[in-house]
C-alpha cells in the first residue's frame, strides 16, 4: 500500500475554454480549505489551451492545487505539427501528465509503445506520469481483465529504476465504467488494483510497489468516492465528468 497522500485528479477532457477554466478553478479553490490540501493532493488536468491561464491563477493566488496535462509528445522539439512537448509542460509547472488514457488508445491509435515513449518523456522532465490502463467490456465479460492489465503495466513500466517508478502513478480505468454511470464496485476495483500492485512488485520490488499510487477512474461520483477510496490498494481517483462541477469535485475530495 502506498504511503503518501491520496491523489484526486480531475481529467477535464475536451471541456472548458480558458475563461471557463478560470471560473471553475476559482470556484473549486473557494470550496477547499487548507486542511483538504493537507490530507489530499489535488490536481486538475485542463486542455492545453487553458494551462497558462490556470498556472497564472495558481501562482497569483498561491493555491496549493496542482496542475496536470492530459497528454504530451515524446519528442523534445522540432517539426511535429500539432504536438506539445514535455519541456513546454514542465515550464508551466505541470506536475502530472496523463499517458495512455483509453480515449487516446481507442480513438487516436496510441499503442503500448507510444504510451511507453510518452511515459519516459514525462519522467525525463521530472514530472509524474499517470499511466492509464483498463479493460474493455468484452475483455471484462470474457475474464480477460488481468491479461490486458498485465500487458499494459509490463509494457509501461518494465525496466524502470526505483527512482523512476516512485514518480509513477497508475490509474485503473475500466473502459466499461468510463462515462457510463456504472462504476466498478469497490471490491472489483480493489481486486484489479491489488493485482496491478503485485505486477509492480514483480517488476521493481516490494518497496517500489508500496510507493506507486494507484488510482481508480470510471464514473466516480460523490456517492461512491468514499467506498472506492476505503479499499487498501486504491490511493486516489481519476475523475472525469464529476470534476467539471466544483461542488461535486469538492465533495469527492472531502471523502478522501
Ligand atoms: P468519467 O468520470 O466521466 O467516467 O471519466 C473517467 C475518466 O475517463 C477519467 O480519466
Amino acid at each position: 500500500m502506498a504511503d503518501s497522500k491520496p491523489l484526486i485528479s480531475g481529467n477535464w477532457k475536451m471541456n472548458c475554454n480558458h475563461l471557463e477554466a478560470i471560473q471553475l478553478v476559482q470556484k473549486l479553490d473557494f470550496k477547499l480549505q487548507s486542511k483538504d490540501y493537507d490530507r489530499v493532493e489535488i490536481c486538475v488536468h485542463p486542455p492545453f489551451t487553458d494551462l497558462r491561464s490556470i498556472q497564472t491563477l495558481i501562482d497569483g493566488d498561491k493555491m496549493s492545487l496542482k496542475l496536470g496535462a492530459q497528454n504530451c509528445s515524446w519528442f523534445e522539439s522540432g517539426a511535429y505539427t500539432g504536438e506539445v512537448s514535455p519541456s513546454m509542460l514542465a515550464k508551466l509547472n505541470v506536475s502530472y501528465v496523463i499517458v495512455g488514457h483509453s480515449e487516446r488508445r481507442e480513438l487516436f491509435g496510441e499503442t503500448d509503445e507510444i504510451v511507453r515513449k510518452k511515459l519516459e518523456a514525462v519522467l525525463r522532465h521530472n514530472m509524474s506520469p499517470i499511466l492509464c490502463v483498463g479493460d474493455t467490456l468484452e475483455e471484462y465479460e470474457t475474464e480477460k481483465t488481468q491479461d490486458k492489465v498485465f500487458f499494459q503495466i509490463q509494457s509501461g513500466l518494465k525496466g524502470l529504476s526505483f527512482e523512476q517508478l516512485s514518480k509513477v502513478v497508475v490509474a485503473y480505468e475500466p473502459i466499461w465504467a468510463i462515462g457510463t454511470g456504472h462504476n466498478a464496485t469497490p471490491s472489483q476495483a480493489q481486486a484489479t488494483c491489488s493485482f496491478i500492485r503485485s505486477i509492480i512488485s514483480d517488476l521493481g520490488g516490494s518497496e517500489a510497489a508500496s510507493v506507486v499510487r494507484i488510482q481508480y477512474g470510471g464514473s466516480v461520483r460523490p456517492g461512491n468516492a468514499h467506498d472506492l477510496l476505503s479499499q487498501p490498494d486504491i490511493n486516489g481517483l481519476l475523475v472525469g465528468s464529476a470534476s467539471l462541477d466544483a461542488d461535486s469535485f469538492a465533495e469527492i475530495i472531502n471523502f478522501a
